[in-house]
């Protein structure tokens, strides 16, 4: 099993991998490839939910989410992303749901950089004194995407960058376990990785990151709506799928599924016994 210090360990060594998921099913395939990390997103509530911000989804979506990938994962470590509600919109009832998560099998849990009297640190500070693992996560932050301007690239100007650096050494210092650097310019990811101890993993954040995440549903090209230019497709599943339904479209139509292998039949004579004029044979 994956453990939080075999991720610390890894800095510097070699490349760690995370992907999204939200299912049992997926979740099995991620876990046997080997990935270290499964982030149960709360993109869930874009490319599963069909929502058009992560802002909505509430605790009981994300929670049962968890709990599929939870009962599927033998070895990566699990990472429950807090939806907003549960720490943004509720900062004194975090510990609360993190709580949660970690019984529904999750090994840590993730936060957004959000500001306020009751912050991100706040926050981080008070999972932490409680030995729940804290994943950070700077730069384009979804769950605030209105205070940002927008889905756009972060720390592009000196001011924007200093904040950005700053952030990710006090979230080091709360004791955060790693930090997500999202959609930001390359040098700026080396930069936060190379002053930092903890693993930076990045997603739009160029190769210097000490990991990488994607989304399984951009990865996978199963999730059309939006494309960022960050995202690689490794299979098209929206084609695949589509034509695999296409084609069972056709055998049903054409008579041709279900076949003798796929059906049931009753013995002739109990069929005789039913004294029934059935034609089928
Ligand atoms: O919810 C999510 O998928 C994420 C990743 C983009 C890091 O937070």
């Amino acid at each position: 099993m994956v453990s939080i210090k075999d991720i610390l360990d890894k800095k510097g060594k070699e490349k760690i991998i995370m992907l999204t998921c939200y299912d049992y099913s997926f979740a099995k395939i991620l876990d046997e490839a080997g990935i270290d990390m499964i982030l149960v997103g709360d993109s869930l509530a874009n490319v599963v939910l069909g929502m058009s911000n992560t802002k909505d989804i509430s605790f009981l979506e994300m929670y049962n989410h968890t709990k599929a990938v939870g009962s599927a994962v033998i070895n990566s470590l699990v990472v429950a992303d807090m939806p907003y509600v549960a720490y943004q919109k509720n900062p004194d009832k975090a510990l609360y749901y993190a709580e949660k998560f970690i019984k529904a099998k999750a090994g840590a849990v993730k936060i957004e950089w959000f500001e306020g009297k009751k912050n991100c640190v706040y926050v981080a500070k008070k999972l932490i004194k409680n030995k729940i693992p804290v994943m950070g996560h700077i730069g384009l932050t979804p769950q605030t995407v209105h205070l940002l301007g927008g889905y756009k690239v972060q720390g592009k100007d000196l001011n924007s960058a200093k904040k950005l650096i700053e952030e990710a050494k006090i979230l080091e210092d709360v004791g955060v376990f790693s930090i997500v650097l999202e959609c930001m310019p390359y040098q700026l990811a080396g930069y936060i990785t190379n002053i930092l101890k903890i693993p930076t993993i990045g997603i739009g954040a160029g190769k210097f990151c000490d990991g990488q995440v994607l989304v399984l549903y951009d990865l996978l090209n199963i999730y059309k709506k939006i494309r960022p230019k960050f995202v690689r497709t490794y299979e098209d599943f929206y084609s695949r799928t589509k034509e695999a339904i296409l084609k069972f479209i056709a055998d049903v139509k054409n008579s041709n599924f279900p076949d003798d292998l796929e059906s049931f039949s009753i013995s002739k004579e109990e069929l005789s016994k039913l004294q029934l004029d059935i034609p089928y044979e």
